[in-house]
């Protein structure tokens, strides 16, 4: 299978793009961590994997917390011994409010589980990635990230300011053999924005369709596999053709 012997951890595994993610991984023979909040969902999501006959563990986390992420990366090694692939999927969505709708206190839960997280646990990783002379990052950004208009001032900064930490750990780190690349997803069917889907129009996107999680999982499934071995700091658009016009 395309990910046999790998290990990923996905922040975020237990809904949405994550739980599918997780899914994907599992069953391309990848062992599975599933890093969340919601405790009760990741460990829902992770016996699913089991019952399939894949293998995953559930592990509360916060990713706003740094103690939390060291456990993370402490359990992850306990339990599987390496970590080859990390998939920063974990967000919040600031429900399209412009700058001056935007709160400093929402500004900073937007880029704290968006943005700092994201470097706080990809820190934790990258030493055990370069010693073991490679790995696997996929940053999960938006087609916010490219352009505007997919969300507010907030989200949309997170998802660019995401966009150019991945370029920087592209140029950096590929010496290390460690591949990294972001996904850049238009709108997808999730919980995160069922209640917005109604009102957004899919007569700007040419496939005239929203995306599904699966479609992204596969996605992910393929940058982290070897299949994608000379894709580096690339932007993935996913998003029925949304970007193009
Ligand atoms: P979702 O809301 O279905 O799932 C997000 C998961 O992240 C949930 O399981 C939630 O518990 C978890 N989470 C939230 N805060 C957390 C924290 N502090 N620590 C750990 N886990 C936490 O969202 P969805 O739609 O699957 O989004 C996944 C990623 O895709 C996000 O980064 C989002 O910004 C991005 N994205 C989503 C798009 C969409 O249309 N749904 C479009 C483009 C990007």
């Amino acid at each position: 299978m395309r990910l046999d012997n790998k290990v990923a951890i996905i922040t975020g595994g237990a809904s949405g793009m994550g739980r599918a993610e997780a899914e994907a991984f599992a069953a391309e023979g990848a062992r599975v961590v599933i890093a969340d909040l919601n405790e009760v969902m990741a460990e829902e999501a992770a016996a699913g994997i089991r019952s399939a006959g894949g293998t995953a563990l559930a592990v509360r986390t916060d990713v706003t917390d740094e103690q939390n992420l060291e456990n993370l990366v402490a359990r992850t090694i306990a339990e599987y011994g390496q970590i080859d692939v990390l998939v920063n999927n974990a967000g919040v969505f600031d429900k399209y409010a412009t700058s001056l709708e935007t709160a400093g206190a929402q500004w900073d839960f937007i880029f704290n589980i968006n943005v700092k997280s994201v470097f706080n646990l990809t820190n934790l990783v990258l030493p055990g990635m370069i010693a073991q002379g490679g790995g696997s990052i996929v940053n999960i950004a938006s087609v916010a990230g490219l352009v505007a208009g997919k969300g507010g001032a907030a989200y949309t900064a997170s998802k660019h300011a995401i966009i150019g930490y991945t370029k920087h750990l592209a140029a950096t780190y590929g010496k290390d053999g460690i591949k990294i690349n972001a996904i850049c997803p238009g709108t997808i069917s999730t919980p995160l924005i069922a209640a917005s889907l109604a009102d957004i129009p899919t007569d700007a996107i040419p496939l005239r369709r929203f995306g599904e999680s699966a479609e992204v999982a596969d996605l992910a499934v393929f940058l982290a596999s070897d299949e994608a071995k000379f894709m580096q700091g690339a932007m993935v658009p996913i998003d029925g053709g949304f970007t193009i016009q």
